[in-house]
């Protein structure tokens, strides 16, 4: 009988997902909760929030659901994995204190300082006296993440030592995040690539690495986004690289996640860069990544139903195989993001190009039109046989996209063919 998919999330990871879903010929039928416009046409959309875990559960058991995917790390910071799982329910992702390797950067440095995980030195401080003296020994350039979930936005790579103080000050004597505690690491330098695989609690299958653009414009201006754009296939990583990638960070993080009791049962994603000293770890997030999803999934020739399943019924994962193709994904978004922006502008085009447009933030108004709903839009995913080809295709097709509040970068991959 064919399967009912329950997907939870809302952005454009979600409908990369959704989009590999709808490949499988055993998937007969998926929801999304709550998704949006662009998921509209490929999945049903249902009006649930992606933390209202015990309304989920609800859908999941009133539908008979058989497999459900969780996109977003709120889902799994409150637990639906392990209220799902309680109820019989199968799910894609980690239970909650496997989320930890996210949500708590001190519980993932101390993790990474216990198991030789080559990342920065750092120290936690939750008083800002004893913070402000650590850095005055340490120096700038130095980094400060405030310790918990904060959507990308609880980083300041500080420059200066009147930087690295406001840091300080904002994170630990104004509360402005929530109760006051930061992680002062060693500053890295090098590329950053991110590297996520399947993980079945023992056993890795890593998926094409691929590289994000964070900063709002061309040459990496502006400030810090949930991502512009990104692509496949970057050749400063060598299959050497990739190697050590894996034997030396992301497996002994799995190991050291199930000996202590936190098995990892979902996608592990490493933020890594390759410094002139080795490839470190800059940060683990618990999840796809996004916009990285976008672009990578497109190119699993795998059927994405028998990874998702097995992982979620704790079976063996068979060989998955994925095409050497680059791929290369462009952002719109909206005027002013990530600032204030705003909504409701109709967008034309979609039927004219030649390339994926996956949804982040998309609505339909009251005749149907599809409008912009959030700050990143949607992105524009080409495909070729090499980056060059990927990349001019990707950039053709997104100036088809009509919408008179909508912007993008112009230099997306740049960097891999200089
Ligand atoms: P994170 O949220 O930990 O990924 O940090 C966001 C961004 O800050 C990263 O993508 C890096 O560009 C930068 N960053 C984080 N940690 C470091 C570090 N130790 N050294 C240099 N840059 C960093
Ligand atoms: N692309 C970075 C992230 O998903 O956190």
């Amino acid at each position: 009988m064919g399967k009912r998919v329950l997907v939870i999330g809302s952005g454009g990871r979600e409908h990369a997902i959704v989009d590999a879903l709808s490949r499988s010929p055993q998937v007969e039928k998926i929801y999304a909760a709550p998704g949006n416009a662009g998921i509209a046409c490929q999945a049903e959309c249902v009006a649930i929030k992606d933390s209202d875990v015990a309304a989920l559960k609800e859908f999941a058991l009133a539908n008979h659901i058989d497999l459900t995917v969780v996109g977003p790390e709120a889902a799994l910071a409150v637990g639906v994995v392990d209220e799902f799982r309680q109820a019989g329910l199968p799910i894609f992702g980690h239970t909650k204190s496997a989320t930890r390797i996210e949500s708590s950067k001190e519980f993932a440095k101390e993790l990474m300082k216990r198991h030789n995980i080559p990342t920065a030195a750092y120290q936690t401080f939750d008083n800002y006296d004893q913070a402000r003296r650590y850095i005055e020994t340490t120096g700038t350039p130095t980094v400060i993440k405030y310790d918990g979930l904060a959507a990308g936005k609880g980083v300041v790579v500080a420059m200066t030592f009147e930087e690295a103080d406001a840091a300080l000050k904002d994170m630990l004597m104004d509360e402005s995040f929530g109760k006051g505690r930061v992680v002062i690491e060693e500053y890295l330098e090098g590329p950053e690539f991110s590297l996520m695989c399947f993980v079945n609690g023992s056993t890795l299958h890593p998926m094409p690495v691929a590289q994000d653009h964070k900063r709002a414009y061309d040459g990496d201006k502006g400030p810090n986004t949930g991502g512009m754009g990104a692509y496949t296939t970057l050749p400063f990583i060598t299959e050497d690289d990739l190697q050590y990638a894996i034997d030396k960070i992301m497996q002994p993080t799995i190991d050291a996640m199930a000996s202590e009791g936190y098995p990892l049962t979902g996608v592990l994603y490493g933020g890594l860069m390759k410094t002139a000293t080795g490839i470190k770890v800059i940060e683990f997030n618990a999840r796809f990544g996004d916009p990285e999803t976008e672009v990578v999934l497109p190119l699993l020739d795998s059927d994405i139903f028998d990874i998702f399943a097995a992982i979620a019924t704790n079976r063996t994962v068979e060989d998955i195989h994925w095409s050497k193709d680059a791929t290369l994904g462009i952002v719109l978004a909206s005027k002013g993001y990530p600032g204030s922006y705003e909504k409701g502008f109709v967008i034309d085009g979609l039927d004219k190009i030649d390339a994926t447009a996956y949804h982040m933030g998309t609505a339909r108004n009251g005749e149907g039109e599809l409008i912009t709903a959030g700050g990143r839009v949607m992105i524009i995913v080409a495909r070729g046989t090499n980056l060059a080809e990927a990349m001019q295709k990707a950039n053709t097709e997104v100036e088809k996209i009509e919408c008179e509040n909508l912007f993008h970068r112009t230099d997306i991959g740049h960097k891999a063919l200089k």
